[in-house]
């Protein structure tokens, strides 16, 4: 499905959430420290946005952005090259619920639009939490739900009427955009998440919702030497 998208998914993401994807990412990895030297794996990392910005945003000396979707990384390369950061964004196709990095070789794992897409959540946590080093952080940003009546009605409305036909319109695929709507309307809310999080053993997981509750972040940390229990 998303090597079906990959070619208009960056417009359509943009378009859809009236440019706000941006900022959502930006606010989320405002959780990590500034670290240049830092390794992060961006997994689900598409087409190279969120890797992008970890670098931009000093959270990262290096990332490696994993995705299964081969077209989805092809995507990423003319942006990185463009931005000369190809040598420090590395590109890896792999299954997320597999991953094939060395336990504890991350100082933070990033999760941007994700984690929903995952066949299994509490696999796909294990992984993070496997590949990070002990006291790295997990960020994850995903969709959420409003739940303030008014805003709540009308997302519903948007989420059910409008997204799926301007998508499946404008990426000439009919399908994705009505897989988007619905696993939305189906993925854990937030408070649910930050306990699917914790069950997959991280620790001190926090998180905030923004635009309303549209979009949550959740960070949390991998127990060990400098984290707490
Ligand atoms: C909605 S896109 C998000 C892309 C990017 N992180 C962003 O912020 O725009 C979800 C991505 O997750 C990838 N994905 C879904 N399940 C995966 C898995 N099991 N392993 C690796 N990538 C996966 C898809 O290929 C797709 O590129």
């Amino acid at each position: 499905m998303f090597d079906g998208v990959a070619p208009r998914y960056d417009l359509l993401n943009h378009l859809l959430s009236a440019n706000l994807d941006r900022s959502w990412r930006r606010r989320a990895l405002a959780r990590l420290e500034e670290n240049t030297r830092a390794r992060v794996l961006d997994l689900c990392g598409g087409t190279g946005d969120l890797s992008i910005e970890l670098i931009r945003s000093r959270r990262a000396g290096r990332v490696v952005c994993c995705d299964f979707s081969h077209a989805m990384l092809q995507a990423a390369a003319p942006k990185l090259q463009r931005l000369d950061l190809s040598e420090r964004v590395l590109r890896v196709e792999a299954d997320g619920l597999e991953l094939p990095f060395p336990e504890a070789s991350f100082d933070a794992v990033a999760v941007a639009f994700g984690v929903r897409n995952l066949a299994d959540l509490g696999r796909g946590f294990g992984e993070m939490l496997r590949v990070l080093r002990p006291g790295g952080k997990l960020v994850v940003l995903e969709f959420s739900r409003p739940t303030a009546p008014v805003l709540s009605g009308l997302y519903r409305f948007y989420l059910g009427r409008i997204l799926p036909r301007l998508g499946d319109g404008i990426s000439g695929r009919s399908g994705p955009y009505g897989y988007l709507a619905r696993t939305i309307g189906e993925f854990p809310a937030a408070a649910e998440l930050a306990g699917r999080i914790r069950e997959s053993g991280f620790a001190a997981c926090e998180w905030s919702t923004m635009t309303g509750g549209v979009v949550a972040a959740h960070t949390a940390i991998k127990r060990g030497a400098s984290a707490p229990a």
